[in-house]
Parts: structure tokens; C-alpha cells; sequence
């Protein structure tokens, strides 16, 4: 049976989700959505994020039209307060010191944490962790990372999209010229909710060496892409996760480090990468696709598509053994 892989399927609240840049959530409380979900994330004075339901319990405004006072989250409406634990604190219109109902809670998610410089949330227990990235954590590298867009792309295709390197010499065709042969691609590693790869590039002599790009996906969106010389040298490391927002749009996290740091280099890398990502938008929004065939009549792989099928084959996973677990 056909599946169709849209942005809004449970499977996907059980693992980590993009929802904002660290420095985007300060103490005014900032709304989001995951999954179709409003949020509201705000810093606690302590520092640590806090987020929950964006909906207060007395008539449902939206918390993120609220304050922070001190260590409590002040609805804008009638002023009830809560603690960060989520419990009501105080309903002004009784008066203090009167009974509190214990309905009155937010509800946080399943899980929030920060790491790489953004604010990740799981709305339910997350099934992996966020994937490591050490060439995140090296201090040595150059770092930047293009503005997250928000555009109507799915999250599977955008996906699908980093994992494709044989769209790179037509589409981000102004970058110069680059050889369109793919060597050879050898699967890594590989389980049920994702897999590590190795594409190897070849010089317009369709023999030599152009260059290696390593793969590592975790699902359901995650991706982290290492290039590099034919000695095995770092080129450029990328890390891209999507924060499928609503059914149709998502926001796009993109980190690159790279060797090297000066200022005006990077600028320019950045540069660049901001046109490579509105291509890939301009092309990616225009797919005629109302979400990803999985199973039965699916997109038209070939051989340059192995990662596209290794993607497919754990969201696969994900559908059958969610479909499973419910029978
Ligand atoms: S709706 Fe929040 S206090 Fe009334
Ligand atoms: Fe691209």
C-alpha cells in the first residue's frame, strides 16, 4: 500500500524537532509550532528553556501573548500565573491564598533541550537522541549557518533534497561547473531509524578522486553531510534539521563549519549557501508531489539515488512499525 509522507503524521512526535535558534528564546515568550502544535518557549531565569502548550487552561490565549515575572509565566488575559513547572500559582480574580483548581497546569512536552545552538523539543519520549556532530563541537573550524527559512516544502522532501548529490551541478549550476558522475556509493552503516554513507565524486576524467561526501541521517529529518578532499581533508560539514511546522510549511535549521575562519571567507561561503538554499526552496516548493510515495507506485529511483531509497526505506520503518504497535 501507498503511503503518501506528508508533515503530519504522529510517527513523527516521538523524536527530536528544530524549534528555534538558541538566541531566538529570551524571557518574552516566543509561540512556535511542531507538527501542527502551538508551543510557547521562553528562558527561565535560571537559563534553561521551558516550553509547553501554548494555551492556557482558564479560556485557551495563547501563553505566548503572556510574561515572565520573576520565575512565573503571566497569561495576558486575566492574569493567572504559572511556575515553570506548569501548576497555576495564583488566580488574581479570587484573591490570595484561595484554592487553586488542579486543572489549572500547562502542559510541557515530552522533552526540551538546547544543543548545536538550537532549541530542539520531542512531543512525545524520543525514540533516538539528536545525532552527535563533532565537527560542531570543534572549536577550531570556521561556523556559519544561513537564516532558517520558513517555506512550503515538505519535510521529507527537503530531506530527500541534502541527501541528493546529483542535483548539484544543475540546480546550483551558477556555483561553477562540477561534474555530474557519481563513483560509487557504499552504505555504511545502516538500521531501523537511519543510516551512514559514502558517495564518492569523480574528476572529469570519470576515474580519479574529486572528493568523498559521508552521509548520516537519523530520522525522521535530520541529516549531517561531511565533504571532503580526496585525502580525506575537511571541505565543508553540515548539519540540517527541519521543524515540520504545519502540514505544508517548514523551517529549514542549516549549520555549516568549515576549515577555514576568516571573517571575509565565511561571508562569502554564507553567501553562497544562501543562494544554494533558495534554489533548493524554489525547486523543492514546486515538486508536483502531495507527500512522499512510500510503498506501491513510488518516485523513480536509479542507482545515483541510493541514499533517496535507504531514506525511504526507514520512514517505511517508521509507518510499519507504528502500524504495527497499534494493531
Ligand atoms: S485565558 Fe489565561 S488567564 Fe484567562
Ligand atoms: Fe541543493
Amino acid at each position: 500500500m501507498t503511503v503518501l509522507v506528508g508533515n503530519l503524521h504522529s510517527e513523527f512526535r516521538a523524536f527530536w524537532h528544530p524549534v528555534a535558534w538558541s538566541y531566538e528564546v529570551a524571557d518574552t515568550p516566543l509561540g512556535v509550532t511542531l507538527l501542527g502544535e502551538p508551543l510557547v518557549v521562553v528562558r527561565r531565569p535560571s537559563g534553561e528553556i521551558a516550553a509547553f502548550a501554548d494555551e492556557c487552561p482558564h479560556r485557551g490565549a495563547p501563553l505566548s501573548f503572556g510574561r515572565v515575572e520573576g520565575a512565573e509565566l503571566v497569561c495576558a488575559y486575566h492574569g493567572w500565573r504559572f511556575g515553570f513547572d506548569g501548576s497555576a500559582t495564583c488566580v488574581p480574580a479570587l484573591g490570595a491564598g484561595s484554592p487553586i483548581p488542579s486543572r489549572a497546569r500547562l502542559t510541557p512536552p515530552a522533552a526540551v533541550c538546547e544543543q548545536y545552538g538550537i532549541v530542539w523539543v520531542a512531543l512525545e519520549p524520543p525514540r533516538t537522541p539528536i545525532p552527535v556532530w563533532s565537527d560542531g563541537d570543534d572549536k577550531s573550524l570556521g561556523a556559519f549557518a544561513p537564516t532558517a527559512h520558513t517555506s512550503h516544502v515538505l519535510a521529507a522532501y527537503q530531506t530527500d533534497n541534502l541527501l541528493d548529490a546529483s542535483h548539484f551541478p544543475f540546480l546550483h549550476g551558477s556555483l561553477g561547473d562540477r561534474n555530474p558522475l557519481i563513483g560509487g556509493h557504499e552504505v555504511v552503516e545502516q538500521h531501523d531509524l537511519g543510516f551512514s554513507s559514502v558517495l564518492r565524486k569523480l574528476n572529469d576524467d570519470h576515474e580519479s578522486t574529486e572528493g568523498w561526501l559521508r552521509y548520516t541521517f537519523a530520522a525522521p529529518f535530520t541529516v549531517l553531510l561531511r565533504s571532503e578532499e580526496p585525502d580525506g581533508a575537511l571541505r565543508q560539514s553540515f548539519f540540517q534539521a527541519v521543524q515540520p511546522i504545519d502540514e505544508r510549511r517548514t523551517r529549514l535549521f542549516f549549520m555549516v563549519r568549515v576549515p577555514e575562519t576568516a571573517t571575509d571567507v565565511l561571508a562569502e561561503l554564507l553567501a553562497q549557501e544562501e543562494i544554494v538554499q533558495q534554489e533548493d526552496v524554489w525547486i523543492t516548493a514546486a515538486l508536483r508531489r502531495r507527500g512522499m510515495p512510500i510503498g506501491g507506485a513510488q518516485d523513480l529511483h536509479v542507482r545515483s539515488d541510493a541514499n533517496a531509497i535507504l531514506f525511504r526505506r526507514v520512514l517505511r520503518h517508521l509507518f510499519d512499525s507504528a502500524a504495527t504497535a497499534k494493531a
